[in-house]
């Protein structure tokens, strides 16, 4: 069958019915010479391989993008990460950025929250709602969440380690709305791989965090059906100076070892796979970023099909969160900052990405004030429902550049997998420090052309200006740690102690066999036991993850 009869037989078929649930945008799509702004392009001429290689959106191997009509029938969550001090000062926030026009949540946890500590902690001190927000209870969720609606808005939480109990904590809250766990959406980012990897805040082995991570996985299947259970992420990866192919190869090699724990431990591919979920970076180099997702994307369908044998084309369908590259943020001269992170987001919507956040102009000084975070959210508006790109479907593809990049990134991360495999898989690979090394030779490679001048990055090592003057940037209160504790101490007087300590009692038992952790987290999450008493059950039977130095 030509391309052309294909297009006509995917248009009769895949798009009639997915518009007859969710129509498009607009009835027609044109530019201002009044050209018609097709669906889907594809070649006029034989083109060998099309079907294999790219096919059409929706349709394996979603190299074109998962959805059949994609942003003609949505555009991307505009999901701007965000969460500093107390519950109550980002509760503000979100509500800002939801009357800005922001269409998901997306919540950042400070490091105490993400390790597993209470805000009381000697470990906290210094930390507490600094590069996120202190959540120590149900208590904290509830003030942090009042006044949205969590059966209408789609939320985030990049939280790890301790992903299972501000999960329960979510769906506690919900439920005080009124809200039933089938209902709720969203995303808890849950990868503990490339915290042992790249970005650090993880607290137990990989055996046993590996089992609360199947466990989610078991329970959400069941009782929280539209929750993505894990966000498995190359964008720290990429942070921690890795190139376009590492960040694909290594997360996908992670994603791998998800899919094989969930199986070991009794699930069914078909049954945990659809809900899997992924997060990238978007870099600077706008063509490879492009052929980077779409490489990433038919990479993970085959694997899914032809590796786990899975059938349900969403457990073949890779979605993804892009945020712009945090390390590509400068300093020197912030508002270049603003192109760069057009470039990215550019990058990102032409890669298909199904939810974005860019980054603000100030992010490498500070947590972003609400001006520059508002600039980072009209980034993606005007890209949106200004520049055309959100209104024909894989607009580069056929590129002889973004294909021949687009295989080339997919035969070198292939070979990255295949290097993991048979170093035993990724969990063992990282304990053997291969990923880190991989990471750190890129990052080192890169520094050194940026030191050499070889990589010029604008206003830092060409196009100076001498004695800056420093920005407005965005002041914390400096009280927050004295407020959090003073809460947490009045919280604690009002429950049940006897409640607490039972519930407590229960999850030790249950961690210490082989129960499934949630209901048992959930049942705790409600006596309003704590985030770190929690934590600690645990760290008293599973232990603590000492990290591979890699030299
Ligand atoms: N036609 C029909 N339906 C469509 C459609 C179309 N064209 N486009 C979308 N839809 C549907 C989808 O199918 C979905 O419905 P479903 O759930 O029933 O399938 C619904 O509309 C929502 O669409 P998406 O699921 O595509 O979009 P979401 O935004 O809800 O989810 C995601 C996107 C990537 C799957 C999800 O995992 C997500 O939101 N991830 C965000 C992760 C995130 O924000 N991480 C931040 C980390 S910050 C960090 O770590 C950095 C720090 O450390 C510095």
């Amino acid at each position: 069958m030509s391309i052309t009869d294909s297009k006509q037989k995917w248009n009769e078929t895949v798009v009639a019915k997915n518009i007859a649930k969710a129509p498009e945008r607009m009835a027609e799509f044109r530019t201002t010479s009044d050209t018609e702004m097709e669906r889907c392009f594809t070649p006029e001429f034989n083109y060998p391989g099309y079907d294999e290689q790219l096919g059409f959106p929706g349709q394996y191997p979603y190299t074109r993008g998962v959805q059949p009509t994609m942003y003609r029938g949505r555009f991307w969550t505009m999901r701007q990460y965000a969460g500093f001090g107390t519950a109550k000062e980002s509760n503000e926030r979100y509500k800002y950025l939801l009357s800005a026009g922001q269409t998901g949540l997306s919540v950042a946890f400070d490091l105490p929250t993400q390790m597993g500590y209470d805000s009381d902690a000697a470990m906290s001190m210094g930390e507490v709602g600094k590069v996120g927000v202190a959540i120590d209870s149900l208590a904290d969720m509830e003030m942090l969440f009042d006044g949205i609606p969590l059966g209408q808005v789609s939320t985030s939480m990049t939280i790890n380690s301790t992903a299972a109990i501000l999960l329960c904590m979510y769906i506690a809250v919900a439920e005080k709305q009124g809200v039933s766990a089938d209902k709720i959406s969203g995303t808890i980012q849950n990868d503990i791989l490339k915290e042992y990897m790249a970005r650090g805040t993880y607290i137990y082995p990989p055996k046993e965090s590996m089992r609360i991570i199947t466990d989610i996985f078991a329970y959400c299947k069941d009782f929280v059906p539209k929750w993505n259970t894990i966000s498995i992420s190359g964008y720290h990866i990429r942070e921690a100076g890795s190139s376009a192919v590492q960040e694909v190869a290594f997360t996908l090699a992670d994603g791998i070892a998800y899919v094989d724990a969930a199986i070991k431990a009794g699930l069914n591919v078909d049954e945990f796979a659809p809900r899997l979920a992924f997060f990238f970076n978007a870099h600077n180099n706008l063509l490879e970023e492009v052929a980077k997702f779409r490489a990433a994307r038919r990479i993970w369908a085959r694997i899914m099909k032809e590796r786990f044998g899975a059938k349900d084309p969403k457990s073949q369908m890779l979605r993804f969160h892009t945020q712009t590259a945090g390390c590509t943020l400068t300093a020197q001269q912030p508002d270049n900052n603003i192109m760069r992170v057009t470039i990215q987001a550019l990058a990102a919507v032409l890669g298909g990405t199904q939810s974005l956040h860019t980054n603000s102009r100030d992010e490498a000084l500070a947590l972003p004030t609400e001006d520059s975070v508002r600039i980072a959210l009209r980034t993606q508006q005007v890209i949106a429902y200004e520049s055309g790109v959100a209104d024909s479907i894989d607009p580069l593809a056929g590129s002889f550049l973004v294909e021949s990049m687009t295989d080339q990134i997919e035969k070198a991360a292939m070979a990255y997998i295949e290097k993991i495999d048979k170093l035993g898989g990724a969990v063992e690979a990282i304990s053997q420090g291969f990923q880190q090394k991989e990471i750190q030779d890129s990052a080192y490679a890169y520094q050194k052309g940026i030191e050499s001048n070889d990589l010029v990055i604008v206003g830092v090592n060409k196009f100076t200006i001498k004695d800056e003057a420093a920005p407005e940037l965005l002041k914390i209160k400096e009280e927050v740690e004295s407020a959090q504790k003073i809460s947490l101490t009045a919280m604690k007087a009002k429950r049940d102690e006897a409640a607490v300590k039972a519930a407590l009692a229960q999850l030790e038992t249950a961690a210490r066999g082989t129960d499934n952790l949630m209901p048992h987290i959930l049942n705790a999450v409600k006596t309003y036991a704590t985030l770190g008493e929690i934590a600690n059950v645990f760290r008293g039977i599973f232990g603590i993850h000492r990290e591979t130095v890699v030299l």
